[in-house]
């Protein structure tokens, strides 16, 4: 497309008074559709388009406002958030404190100088401190989750001098190029090849993490770290089964290796706890955060570590900086993201929500087991596994056409999430499962699947 000056600033006019703008009448709600679709093809990447069209069958629900934990699309029609943005909305859409916060400091400072002392970083970090289990003191923030996760893996190597590391197979820590050498897929790797140095073991095996240790450690290509999900959420919902994060601890200990726990997804508050390490006692060297750490309203992470992986860091802070990471607006949507998450009990709705849910699920995959095989997860990170991919997404489809929002796991189609914001309502449970159920019998219908249990 050839440079046109003039048509962007006026297309630029055009957008910011939509953004402006309370109420859209049919025809503007139509352009933007139209637009949307068509800018979407031409500059962003048609083949995406069709995956994010596939479950609702045209081009209308382009989404437009939220709050709670329900979205709506341009044409006013809601949608229960079933999916919460892959994790992002633990505190729920817009929730007012955060969006309070954020429009105060908007009013008073957006990015920092570079230079002075920014305060929002150190309350954060102070706050972060506060609420990560054992001697995890030191923050790094970050503006996203991968990035977190690079800078988790820096720090090892500055700490262990080594260059080795260690993953587990369903693992998933994003896309750049360092984290995507944790990320187990080889349909996301394989194009990129090299990556760092990584080994992945299947999860939950202690005894090939042991093996593997031993024998780097034997050879000289020494694991500067274990980087693991203490849930796998990409790789199906998969808990850590108990003892293992645990024995990594152990292990890591004895050949010095740093444990870095992945909590993007499963930190916040989403399991019950703030942590889900907290549930098996457990303190990694490293923690990597995102997602909901900004209270879905503004884009953060961290990368949370012990004295002894700052060493070095602190000697050369130059070794690792970010321009735009930590900034005043992101600092006050995550300072306010953990006020609300502790002032409003959502750890333990989480745990009370997801205890009401699971067996719900259950229940449904006892009555349809020729769909739903199973569900599984803590608190408000839970997972269907279905009998195959097709049916999974079918009854996504299903219930989309029902008002409520689900996916996939990006590296299990088997398995469909269930990640709402925590602060979604039992009436808004009960619809979804209601609509669970009658999407699952569609199913039957559809594809012609004969019942065995008598329904
Ligand atoms: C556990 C985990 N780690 C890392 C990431 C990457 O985060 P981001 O997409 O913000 O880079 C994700 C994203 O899905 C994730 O679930």
């Amino acid at each position: 497309m050839p440079q046109d000056l003039n048509q962007a600033k006026d297309k630029a006019k055009d957008v910011l008074e939509l953004i402006s703008k309370k109420t859209l009448d049919p025809g503007e709600r139509k352009k933007v559709v139209d637009e949307s679709a068509k800018y979407w093809r031409d500059h962003v990447n048609e083949g995406f388009l069709q995956y994010r069209k596939s479950v609702s069958t045209d081009y209308t629900a382009v989404e437009w406002e939220d709050d709670g934990a329900v979205f709506r699309d341009i044409n006013g029609k809601e949608f229960i958030d079933m999916l919460g943005g892959f994790g992002i909305y633990s505190v729920g859409h817009r929730h007012p404190k955060v969006i309070k916060a954020v429009r105060e400091q908007l009013e008073k400072q957006c990015i920092h100088s570079q230079e002075l002392i920014d305060p929002l970083r150190t309350y954060l970090a102070r706050l972060v401190a506060l609420i990560t289990p054992g001697d995890l003191q030191y923050s790094f923030l970050t503006n996203s989750g991968t990035e977190s996760v690079e800078a988790c893996l820096k720090m090892a190597m500055l700490a262990t001098g080594r260059h080795h590391f260690v993953g587990t197979v369903g693992g998933f820590h994003g896309k750049s190029l360092g984290s995507l050498g944790g990320t187990s897929k080889a349909v996301f790797r394989a194009p990129f090849l090299p990556l760092m140095n990584w080994t992945h073991l299947p999860f939950g095996d202690v005894e090939a993490l042991k093996m593997t240790l031993e024998c780097n450690d034997f050879s000289g290509d020494k694991v500067a770290a274990f980087l693991v999900e203490p849930i796998q959420g990409e790789g199906g919902i998969n808990v850590a089964p108990p003892g293992y994060l645990k024995a990594a601890r152990e292990l890591c200990d004895k050949y010095g290796a740093m444990l870095i726990f992945d909590e993007i997804q499963c930190g916040m508050g989403r399991t019950g706890k703030m942590f889900y390490c907290e549930y098996d006692d457990v303190v990694p060297d490293l923690m990597a955060l995102g997602k909901g750490f900004g209270g879905g309203v503004m884009p953060i992470g961290a990368c949370v570590g012990s004295a002894k992986t700052w060493e070095k860091y602190v000697e050369n802070p130059f070794l690792h900086t970010t321009t735009f990471g930590g900034n005043p607006l992101a600092c006050a949507a995550a300072i306010a993201t953990i006020s609300v998450l502790l002032e409003e009990g959502l750890l333990d709705q989480a745990r009370e929500k997801g205890e009401y849910m699971l067996p719900r699920l259950n229940k449904l995959a006892e009555k349809y087991p020729e769909v739903l095989a199973s569900a599984r997860g803590v608190g408000l990170m839970l997972g269907m596994e279905f009998t195959n991919n097709d049916l999974g997404y079918q009854v996504s489809k299903n219930l989309f056409a029902r008002n409520i929002l689900i996916s996939g796991t990006y590296i299990n189609a088997r398995v469909l999430r269930v990640e709402p914001p925590l602060v979604i309502s039992y009436e808004q449970i009960d619809k979804f499962l209601s609509s669970l159920e009658e999407s699952i019998q569609q199913v039957y219908k559809e594809q012609g699947i004969a019942a065995s249990v008598p329904v």
